[in-house]
């Protein structure tokens, strides 16, 4: 008995041993150890982001670190040239596994939004050509109905007003600002999307945000990652890491964009879109291509999940740099005075500040690029996955890898020099005109970079420079600042702070 114990642990140790000789020369920490992994990720006590920035720091060569928890391979890539390359390779787009079938996360995620285990549709975890096909169309209609275009500002600055309204209100009353831009911000969104917005004090919708955010934070911890490499656990125990919490979060936005579905499909002119919703109603009627990821009932599982895509990325991103706008803001109150001094000398106080205004206002554009860039609300980005082998600066990464950005040395590592100073004068020239570093990727790089970059940047523009025109940002209590510690997740918040939003006129 014995015997057959030693033979079958030697066994397992030589094919642990085997399975782990192609990632032998990748830089990473340490030991790695059967089930568990790269163990030096428990003994640390930080935070995941923190932990991710001080172990890349300790362990990199070459721009990179290879950190394997629970059995999952992640090479985390800190050299902005590095991740250039990496991220613009064709083998390097996919999000999970070649094999769906041994793609934990697709699995699950198709799981918790209600359809059966299999390749995830819609744009951000989709693959291949689905992927190519679902990401240009999505592009292309979000285009069509207003990204860039003046609608969408009209669209934003209807928020904006609204927004500003509810500030007014608080009567300088110290209000905790954080989640408060969740509903505008989606609004924008929204409109353009599905043509209608939702009810500020609508109690399902505001409910549904606050898990998502709860949700963003669960997925980000090592625990997250237990649940993708060992998915049976589940069988064994339903609700392992409140498992029914990603079902209710996931089918709740699901049903909200089947129930847009139904709703649009009942009413639709195929001779007068009125929305992305129907685009894509008309795109998937006319296909006729089996192969296509637009066909009939494949179609509609996308069209749910790229909704569902859209929600999720466009609300929660857009919002906490909102928040860590005004947290700057109130801790930096000279820079506050500029950006208010601009506005003052370019827009004046009769109106609000426009799209049109922004190549006029570089300070304040200097300052959002700051805020951005010491905020770093996505500090591991978006992983891709590699679909062969990738050869890279002397390094073999193999296929079947995840591959994560470590935003949190590109943006504020040795590259700035003093990378963790908020100094918007960083990204203004001599002349005081903007200067751009293409080491600012807050919104990542490459073939798969954000989609709704356009949008993001005209809403965090109106809203930023709209306050800041409107109100003195002031902390509760005078000369107690609040500080920049975080509650970390797939997007990082700031830790609850409150603000007195006292109107300048
Ligand atoms: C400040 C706001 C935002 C930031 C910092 C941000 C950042 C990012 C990052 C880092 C990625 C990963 C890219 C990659 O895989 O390399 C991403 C992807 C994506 N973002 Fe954003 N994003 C923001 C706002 C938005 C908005 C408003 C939308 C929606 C309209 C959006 C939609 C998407 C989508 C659909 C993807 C997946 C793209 C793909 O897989 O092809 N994002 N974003």
């Amino acid at each position: 008995m014995w015997f057959l114990l030693v033979i079958l642990l030697l066994l397992s140790v030589m094919y642990y041993k085997r399975s782990r000789k192609e990632f032998s020369l990748l830089p990473s920490p340490g030991a790695c150890l059967p089930l568990i992994g790269h163990y030096k990720i428990f003994t640390h006590g930080s935070d995941p982001t923190t932990l991710i920035w001080d172990l890349y720091r300790k362990y990199s060569s070459n721009g990179m670190m290879l950190l394997n928890v629970f059995g999952l391979n992640n090479v985390f890539v800190g050299d902005f040239n590095v991740l250039k390359q990496i991220y613009n390779d064709p083998n390097v787009q996919n999000r999970g596994h070649n094999d769906h079938k041994k793609c934990g996360m697709a699995n699950k995620i198709s799981i918790d939004r209600g359809t059966n285990p299999g390749p995830l549709a819609g744009v951000i975890m989709s693959q291949g050509k689905a992927w190519t096909e679902q990401r240009r169309t999505a592009l292309k209609v979000l285009r069509d109905f207003g990204f860039g275009k003046s609608t969408m500002e009209e669209m934003i600055q209807d928020e904006v007003k609204q927004f500003i309204s509810y500030l007014k209100q608080t009567s300088c009353t110290p209000i905790d600002i954080a989640g408060k831009f969740n509903l505008p911000i989606l609004n924008a969104l929204w409109k353009i999307t599905v043509g209608e917005s939702f009810e500020y004090s609508d109690p399902k919708l505001i409910e549904m945000l606050e898990k998502l955010t709860e949700l963003f934070q669960k997925l980000a911890k090592p625990t997250g990652v237990f649940a993708i490499t060992y998915p049976w656990l589940f069988k064994i125990f339903p609700n392992l890491f409140q498992r029914q919490l990603d079902i209710e979060v996931n089918q709740a936005i699901a049903n909200l964009m089947r129930n847009s579905i139904e709703q649009h499909k009942k009413t639709l002119d195929v001779n007068s879109p009125r929305d992305v919703i129907d685009t894509m109603l008309i795109e998937i009627e006319n296909t006729t291509d089996k192969e296509s990821s637009f066909y009939q009932d494949v179609g509609y599982n996308h069209l749910v999940n790229t909704l569902i895509d859209l929600f999720i990325a466009g609300s929660e991103t857009t919002s906490t740099t909102l928040t860590w706008a005004v947290l700057y803001m109130v801790r930096e109150s000279d820079v506050q005075r500029k950006v208010q001094t601009e506005l003052d000398t370019v827009v004046g106080g009769s109106r609000l500040p426009s799209l049109a205004d922004r190549p006029n206002l570089p300070y304040t554009e200097a300052v959002l690029m700051e805020i951005q860039r010491c905020a770093n609300i996505v500090p591991n980005g978006v992983h891709h996955m590699s679909s062969k082998p990738v050869y890279v600066n002397g390094m073999i990464i193999p296929a079947n890898t995840m591959i994560s950005p470590c935003f949190t040395e590109i943006l504020k590592g040795d590259y700035w020099g003093d990378g963790m100073v908020f100094r918007p004068e960083r990204f203004l020239d001599e002349s005081g005109a903007v200067k751009f570093d293409e080491h600012f990727i807050p919104f990542s790089i490459g073939k798969r970079r954000c989609l709704g970059e356009t949008l993001a940047k005209a809403e965090l523009f109106l809203f930023f420079a709209s306050i800041v025109q409107q109100f003195n940002l002031q902390p509760e209590i005078s000369g107690q600042l609040p500080t920049e510690d975080c509650i970390t997740g797939i997007t990082v918040l700031p830790k609850p702070f409150k603000v007195i939003c006292k109107p300048r006129s």
